[in-house]
């Protein structure tokens, strides 16, 4: 029986799928987004899928590829696994290019096969980021390609060990019509790539920008459709990157890896609370230390806070590194609390070295910070603070304090500031050569640190 024809119709903007034709998108109101695409319908006499059972010794997990790059191979939880299918997104121009080729060039120097395909650059601009980096291997096959299925072609032809591509919304499907970048090419082009990687266990990795505008037609789209998401931030007028997993079928998430953009590449940076710390004022008010745990990693940041009188009719509230709900939230309740007026300041928060901080833990150093800012008092500067603040003004536990403590300890703080019901689940050991003082309320945080 041939097999049967569907006509299949898909919105360019949102991926919208209809069996007929329309004029504007039901889904996402765009006019004349609709575009036909051929789906061929398996025939029903298709052979069975095959069945596998969970028995026996099949279920070990498969060697993985291990890069050598301690901060890059943490973060993927332990290598690459064969098959998977890894998207790493990032503005343009933090480095993921980069970051690539150097992994690229740590496979290679392993004796790997692999093939970097780009839809970006030319071979000669890759030849001089390459000579940039220092990198001279005929393990690296270099290819400029957008369409999926020649991709697809040379993989079958140079049979790497792994596959780079640079960047998704430069690739397209010679099956669909609609532009590269479109929500349609990029979803069907990764789509593709996925069969790739499934079919054949040849791992592969994916560069997607991530566009200003809420991530349209960017890696958003496309975590649910790979095993692993890997996001490269930083702040372009900074040197420190930090590479963060989102989504990782093959290992845990909220790991992160540092990395410092140097003259001759991204190097990996092995004490990175030293790092964030290493121009950090002294004696200066609006300053305090926070030991953060991202995944398995504890990294001290140092907060910062602006409070000053506003000039303007409505103040300023800006927090970069940490989420502005949680610093409205925070100032709220330091109002309603302790009777302090905000609403007629201006208020900044920063995590500085360009970090973005998202845990709970964070809250206590906001408060401390956005304190010793406007009663201009100087938190002695080896103090570190940490704990959650909730709406009644109390300061509740976090977790990993250990590790939190260790890391205080071994960069020489000698005070610990933190939630009561966090002190009483320590262990004796940890808490050597550094006092720990613990807060209920946010009381409790004023008549420590500022009376
Ligand atoms: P790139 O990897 O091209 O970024 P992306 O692929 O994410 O768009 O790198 C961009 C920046 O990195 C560029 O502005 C120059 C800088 N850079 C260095 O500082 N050192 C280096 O060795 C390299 C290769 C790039
Ligand atoms: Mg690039």
């Amino acid at each position: 029986m041939a097999a049967k024809e569907h006509i299949l119709f898909i919105c360019d903007q949102c991926g919208f799928e209809s069996r007929k034709w329309l004029g504007c998108c039901p889904d996402c109101g765009e006019w004349d987004s609709l575009k036909q695409k051929k789906k061929q319908r398996s025939p029903i006499n298709s052979p069975p899928p095959e069945l596998h059972s969970l028995g026996g010794d099949g279920g070990r997990e498969p060697s993985r590829l291990v890069t050598g790059i301690g901060e890059l191979d943490r973060v993927l939880g332990g290598g690459i696994v064969p098959g998977s299918m890894v998207l790493i997104g990032g503005d343009p121009g933090i480095g993921k290019s980069t970051l690539i080729l150097q992994l690229l060039a740590a496979l290679a120097s392993q004796d790997h096969q692999v093939l970097y395909v780009t839809g970006e650059e030319s071979v000669g601009q890759i030849r001089m980021r390459a000579e940039r980096l220092t990198i001279k291997d005929e393990h690296i096959a270099v290819a400029t390609e957008n369409s999926v299925q020649a991709i697809t072609a040379l993989a079958e032809t140079v049979k790497p060990a792994f596959l780079a591509v640079d960047s998704i919304q430069t690739m397209y499907s010679e099956e669909i019509a609609s532009a590269p970048g479109s929500v349609t090419q990029v979803r069907e082009s990764t789509s593709l790539l996925v069969n790739l990687a499934k079919s054949s266990g040849l791992p592969i990795i994916l560069i997607g920008h991530v566009t200003k505008d809420g991530a349209i037609a960017g890696p958003r789209v496309l975590e649910h459709m790979v095993d692993t998401v890997l996001y490269f931030e930083g702040d372009r007028g900074q040197v420190f990157r930090v590479l963060r997993t989102v989504k990782n079928r093959f290992g845990s998430t909220n790991e992160i890896g540092v990395f410092e953009m140097k003259e001759s590449g991204l190097a990996e940076v092995d004490n990175p609370s030293a790092l964030f710390l290493a121009e950090r004022p002294v004696n200066v008010p609006g300053s305090v230390v926070m030991p953060s745990v991202e995944g398995t990693r504890p990294i001290l940041v140092e907060v910062q806070a602006l409070v000053s009188p506003s000039s303007l009719g409505t103040a300023r509230r800006t927090a970069i590194g940490a989420d502005p709900q949680r610093l409205a939230l925070l100032t709220a309740v330091l109002e309603k609390k302790i009777g302090v007026t905000l609403f007629d300041h201006d208020i900044f928060l920063n995590i500085a070295g360009g970090i973005r901080i998202d845990e709970p833990a964070l809250d206590l150093g906001v408060i401390v910070a956005l304190l010793s800012s406007l009663y201009e008092k100087v938190v002695d500067p080896t103090t570190v603070v940490c704990g959650e603040v909730g709406l009644a003004g109390e300061i509740r536990a976090v977790g990993q304090m250990e590790m939190r403590l260790l890391e205080a300890r071994r960069l020489g703080f000698k005070t610990f500031l933190m939630p009561e019901s966090s002190s009483r689940q320590l262990d004796k050991e940890p808490s050597k050569d550094i006092a720990i003082h613990t807060v209920r309320t946010v009381h409790d945080v004023v008549e420590r640190l500022f009376v």
